[in-house]
């Protein structure tokens, strides 16, 4: 009884500490994945979080609305069927101008009108379509949309994406009882690529495309399997909202932003056919540009009142049409299929095509991911094919149109020795990766130098492709340290070398062992280790010698790496050879800085980006700043220097105006960085 007395205060002040946590830790992960300006460091975030963890842990009080809930659930036996309050519709496309002539006529003639309609005018995402059920705030309820009646119960597996509130955010504008949204989940084009190289390399089958990725990512019964994929969403739709009042679609978009959600971005109001006509065709030239695929753009009647007056007809609304942009597939023949080699020694088979123009891009070459899509999809040499390409992405055979076959098409095996070096080929039982064993296979080297000198890795100016053959067919480059010893007379006699060039790759060289110790993590090409968690591992261990002597445990205390990552670095350490070539590398000179050595024109100048440049990618941009001796921060402080703008800029641009920091728009900044 006693002790009942002393613990029931405590507790309630548990609960009370816990409650805070959750509410400032979904704080910080609206500013950060939601808002795009983050207001803490990662360190402190971690924490908050670990704090959390350690609470729920001790005192048996997890909650599902908890955000250390995210890492998923156990797995599922089946998906729970959901009933839509409202259909999830589908949308009437139209595909080209006359097309969006007919959808505005339409409407005209339902409401008997010829005043200008105002539209919403936004990107069709390339993604999942799901709903997201609030009650009271709280997120209760995901699902597919199914057949638009019935969807799935997904919601342990969005409850995974960090860009989906847990709970609204309660200090905006008032929010309906019982909200639905609407929206797309989908895969950023890197996180694709990135977990498609994964997967190669791991044998599994690859994706088509990050909608697939995507798809395939909400559709595990495992959560936790979800909650490794960086999965995130566009919101742009409700379905039913209680109690909500908006006169337009507009004031709707800007109310998901105020309850913590992420309503679609470049969104633009159009007032005529002809002003969608211009931002379609601007769109369209600019959607490589964007990290994810959009496919066309979405025009909404703007006015609530209208929309609610124009209805539906055959489970699509009278008051939207998707409007499509040019398909980006292609019919040709394959020529021919060989194996390549890349950096771990996987052999991929690559389809030569007859050059074909695929939405404005010559495309030559197709990569057929692995043996099994090849047997899956029957591709043979000869064969005419389907041919599509997503963004940057290399493009990929979509199917063989079997009405051509001659009868004379020929079937692909992979070699039984590596095309490269000769040396046997394997394949691991229960794989799907046939892989050269040759310890020093120039082909693994090749690509192994060509990652190391690339720009997001030591930057090496001038180490192209045809020096790199040059150089390992040779023997002048056995491994990565021995770019360091190369001598300018070996080099001056290499093909398309004089002595200028030869002595600007020495330079280059010199320049570059100044890199960073993130830059350098990068560079070695470690499994799993891309940019960003190189970058991690480099602010938390802060040298060398930390990380290769850390423990796959110790590496999983760093944010955002979990124990498959933490596996691979820890593997890459312990491989002699691999330690060997590092050694040698810091015999060669190279200073490990765990920030870039600050020199050049913008030293000492601090830059922050927001919104999206037209003529380059935010990482380029960062790039470019830190040459010329520039930092990049993620939020705008009073030490900001610049404040880059670009289309659709997030709150920062508020926040730089607030302490009035100087603005650059593209055109200032391109010039400021002599681009
Ligand atoms: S509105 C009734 N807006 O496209 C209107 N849909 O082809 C429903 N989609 O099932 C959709 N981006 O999943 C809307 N900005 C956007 C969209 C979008 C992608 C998807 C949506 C829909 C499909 C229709």
């Amino acid at each position: 009884m006693v002790i009942f007395k002393i613990m029931a205060p405590a507790r309630e002040e548990i609960r009370k500490e816990l409650l805070r946590l959750r509410q400032e830790i979904e704080k910080h992960n609206r500013h950060y994945y939601v808002l795009d300006d983050p207001l803490i460091s990662d360190a402190e975030y971690d924490h908050l979080f670990r704090r959390l963890v350690e609470l729920e842990k001790k005192y048996d009080l997890v909650s599902p609305d908890s955000p250390t809930q995210r890492v998923g659930a156990p797995p599922l036996e089946k998906f729970a069927t959901v009933r839509h309050t409202l259909p999830m519709l589908s949308l009437n496309n139209a595909n080209n101008q006359e097309e969006m002539e007919e959808f505005e006529e339409r409407i005209r003639r339902f409401l008997k009108s010829s005043q200008p309609i105002e539209y919403v005018v936004e990107p069709k995402i390339d993604g999942v379509a799901v709903e997201l059920v609030y009650d009271q705030g709280r997120f209760v309820v995901g699902s597919t949309r199914g057949d638009g009646i019935n969807g799935e119960d997904i919601t342990l597996n969005l409850k995974t994406i960090r860009s989906i509130p847990l709970t609204l955010h309660r200090e905006s504008k008032r929010f309906p009882q019982r909200l639905e949204v609407r929206g797309e989940v989908f895969l950023s084009r890197t996180a694709f690529q990135r977990l498609n190289r994964e997967r190669e390399e791991e044998g599994q089958p690859v994706f088509a495309n990050p909608r697939n990725a995507a798809a395939g990512s909400l559709k595990q019964l495992d959560s936790t399997i979800t909650a490794k994929r960086p999965l995130d969403i566009f919101c742009h739709g409700m379905g039913e909202g209680t109690g909500a009042s908006f006169t337009t679609h507009e004031q709707f978009l800007h109310a998901l932003k105020e309850w913590g959600l992420k309503p679609v971005s470049h969104i633009r109001i159009c007032h005529s056919l002809k002003e969608i006509f211009a931002y379609h065709q601007e769109m369209e030239g600019r959607r490589d540009q964007l990290p994810y695929e959009i496919d066309g753009l979405v025009i909404k009647v703007n006015s609530l009142e209208l929309q609610r007056r124009l209805g539906e007809i055959a489970r699509s609304p009278r008051w939207a049409a998707a409007y499509k942009f040019k398909p980006r597939q292609a019919t040709t023949r394959i020529i021919d299929i060989q194996a390549q080699v890349g950096r771990t020694g996987t052999l991929t088979p690559v389809a030569s095509l007859e050059p074909v123009p695929v939405g404005g891009v010559t495309v030559k070459s197709a990569s057929l991911h692995n043996m099994d899509e090849v047997e899956r999809k029957d591709i043979r040499v000869g064969d005419t094919v389907v041919v599509e390409r997503a963004g940057d992405v290399i493009p990929y055979v979509v199917q063989v149109v079997e009405e051509k076959r001659s009868g004379r098409e020929k079937k692909f095996a992979m070699p039984e020795r590596c095309p490269v070096c000769g040396s046997a080929v394997y394949r691991e039982e229960g794989e799907v990766a046939y892989r050269c064993v040759g310890l020093s296979c120039p082909a693994k080297l090749k690509e192994s130098l060509k990652f190391f000198g690339s720009r997001g890795a030591m930057d090496i100016e001038g180490l192209g492709e045809k020096l790199i053959d040059q150089l390992v067919d040779r023997g002048l480059v056995k491994d990565l340290a021995d770019l360091y010893s190369l001598k300018k007379e070996k080099l001056a006699g290499l093909e398309r070398m004089a002595e200028k060039s030869a002595q600007n790759l020495l330079d280059a060289l010199g320049r570059s062992k100044e890199a960073s110790l993130a830059r350098f993590l990068n560079a070695l090409g470690i499994r799993h280790v891309g940019e960003a968690t190189a970058k991690l591992l480099a602010d938390h261990f802060g040298d060398l010698s930390n990380i290769k002597g850390a423990s796959e445990e110790k590496l999983t205390e760093v944010r955002e790496i979990g124990p498959e990552v933490a596996k691979s670095i820890a593997r890459f350490f312990a491989q002699k050879e691999n330690r060997k070539v590092i050694e040698k590398l810091l015999k060669a000179g190279i200073r490990l800085q765990t920030e870039p050595k600050r020199k050049g024109r913008l030293a000492g100048s601090t830059f922050v980006l927001t919104g999206a440049l037209e003529g380059m990618s935010r990482s380029e941009a960062q790039q470019r700043i830190e040459i010329l001796g520039g930092r990049v921060a993620s939020s705008v402080s009073r030490s900001t220097t610049y404040v880059v703008v670009g289309s659709d800029p997030g709150s920062k641009l508020k926040r730089a105006k607030d302490l009035e920091i100087p603005i650059l728009e593209e055109r200032e900044f391109l010039k400021l960085i002599g681009a």
